[in-house]
């Protein structure tokens, strides 16, 4: 059925008319176009938190938050699941169709080609302290990353940029190993080029020298997944700041750091740490789910729920479905009997039937299951965003790319409304 289609707005603006073209997007999507809206009327529009304001055309990912609807380059995430290739999904993303045999044959060979580090980079990894946040590690490696392939700042053509793509989602991996191994006082593991993307980096994290990490298939297929599922989901705060960053012209290594950064926060990719650590709080502190959820619900308590509500889905978040399903698979494979995985399921089953949750429409979101799975695989809960940086790198790569490629692209500079003082003086600091 179509909906009613608007073709321009009208504002008054103290009685003046001022139109505003209409841009429809692909799925129906409306939005009117308020380029010239200072030029002609003087005014601005006021959108903290940007949840009315669309800040580019985008064609990688489309969402539908109150269906619960999300694709990549139009193929519904729910395709994946069988299918579970991150790296066929990375180029996906960013070149904007499936790779055929050839493409995918040479992006994995540029992947296991560019798997080492300079080995100059090892010394910057020993000047971290050993308690240091691996996301600020993360993000200054990336940056350091660049230092090292300065030829890679002027990306010009596909056939450079699958090799800059090819470097970046494969030394993330490395340097994500690195980070747990020096935070654990471990000796290095490099890359083993037999081994697949999840595979590899399992191995890199938990082989010793003399003992090689037996990677179980099912536990690979779930990482895979879980990096799938991270991959895109456009204008998220992240994404935004790689392309506010990116719109300066900073280069492709610069603006991923600061992608990075904008991730750590505990609303956004800091969120799977936050769901854990609530999770054990229940559990160490003797509390029920129903004792959380009412803790929750209170204003002022400062306590939310972590891992429910988001910004863009008023339904269940796809993601949180699937991954639902394979944290069962994960753990009966792996014998784990989980309490804090009975407390979440109970948080679940409790805050889907509650006025609170249902009236906001706040459903589990992707953070709600990936740390069980995580933990279970033997991943500490303090290199949980790591990994989540790991799955939406090539989102990040494809929206940078993206905005790179487009000639209307401008410096992102918004505007404000300015509330501070106004005609004050200077007062020389012996009057003050
Ligand atoms: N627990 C309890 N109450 C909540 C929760 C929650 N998790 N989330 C939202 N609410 C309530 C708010 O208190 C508010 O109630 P009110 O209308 O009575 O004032 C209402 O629901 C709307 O909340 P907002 O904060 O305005 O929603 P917003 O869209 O700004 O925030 C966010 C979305 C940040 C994800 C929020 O739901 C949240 O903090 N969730 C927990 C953190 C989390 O899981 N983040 C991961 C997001 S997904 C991702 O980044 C991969």
């Amino acid at each position: 059925m179509w909906r009613h289609m608007a073709k321009s707005v009208q504002l008054l603006v103290d009685g003046k008319p001022h139109d505003f073209p209409v841009v429809t997007g692909s799925e129906g999507e409306q939005g009117f176009d308020i380029t010239k809206l200072r030029a002609d009327t003087g005014l601005i529009t006021l959108d903290p938190g940007y949840g009315n304001t669309g800040s580019c055309q985008s064609a990688i990912t489309f969402i539908d938050g109150d269906k619960g609807v999300l694709r990549y380059r139009g193929i519904p995430i729910e395709e994946f699941a069988g299918n579970p290739d991150f790296i066929e999904v990375a180029w996906l993303l960013i070149f904007g169709r499936l790779p055929n045999q050839e493409e995918s044959t040479r992006f994995r060979a540029r992947l296991t080609a560019n798997a080492h580090l300079h080995e100059a980079m090892k010394y910057h990894f020993e000047g971290f302290p050993a308690d240091a946040p691996p996301m600020a590690m993360l993000s200054a490696m990336i940056n350091t990353l660049g230092c090292f392939h300065a030829e890679m700042h002027a990306l010009k053509g596909d056939e450079l940029f699958e090799e800059a793509a090819a470097r970046l989602i494969s030394k993330i991996r490395t340097i994500a190993a690195f980070i747990y191994r020096r935070l654990h006082g471990l000796p290095y593991m490099y890359a083993d080029p037999k081994l697949r993307y999840c595979a590899n980096l399992l191995h890199m994290m938990f082989s010793m020298p003399h003992d090689q990490h037996r990677v179980d298939p099912e536990i690979e297929k779930a990482l895979n997944l879980i990096f799938v599922l991270h991959a895109d989901h456009e204008q998220n705060c992240s994404t935004s700041t790689v392309r506010m960053v990116g719109s300066s012209k900073a280069n492709l290594f610069a603006s991923v750091s600061a992608g990075v950064c904008a991730l750590w926060g505990p609303l956004h990719g800091g969120a799977n740490v936050e769901v854990l650590e609530m999770l054990e709080q229940i559990h160490k502190g003797g509390l029920t789910a129903d004792n959380y959820i009412e803790m929750a619900k209170q204003k002022g308590s400062g306590v939310r729920l972590m891992g429910f509500g988001h910004r863009v889905y008023k339904n269940y978040d796809p993601r949180a479905k699937m991954l639902q399903g394979i944290s069962d698979r994960v753990l009966t494979k792996l014998n784990v009997k989980d309490p804090l995985l009975d407390i979440a399921r109970r948080l679940e089953e409790q805050a889907l039937k509650d006025d609170y949750f249902v009236a906001r429409k706040l459903y589990p979101n992707v953070d709600f299951y990936s740390g069980i799975i995580m933990r279970a695989m033997g991943i500490p809960t303090s290199m949980f965003t790591v990994m989540f940086a790991i799955g939406r790198l090539p989102g990040w790569i494809a929206h940078w790319k993206e905005q790179s490629e487009e000639s209307t692209s401008r410096i992102a500079r918004p505007r404000q409304i300015y509330t501070g003082p106004v005609d004050k003086h200077y007062v020389p600091i012996e009057q003050r």
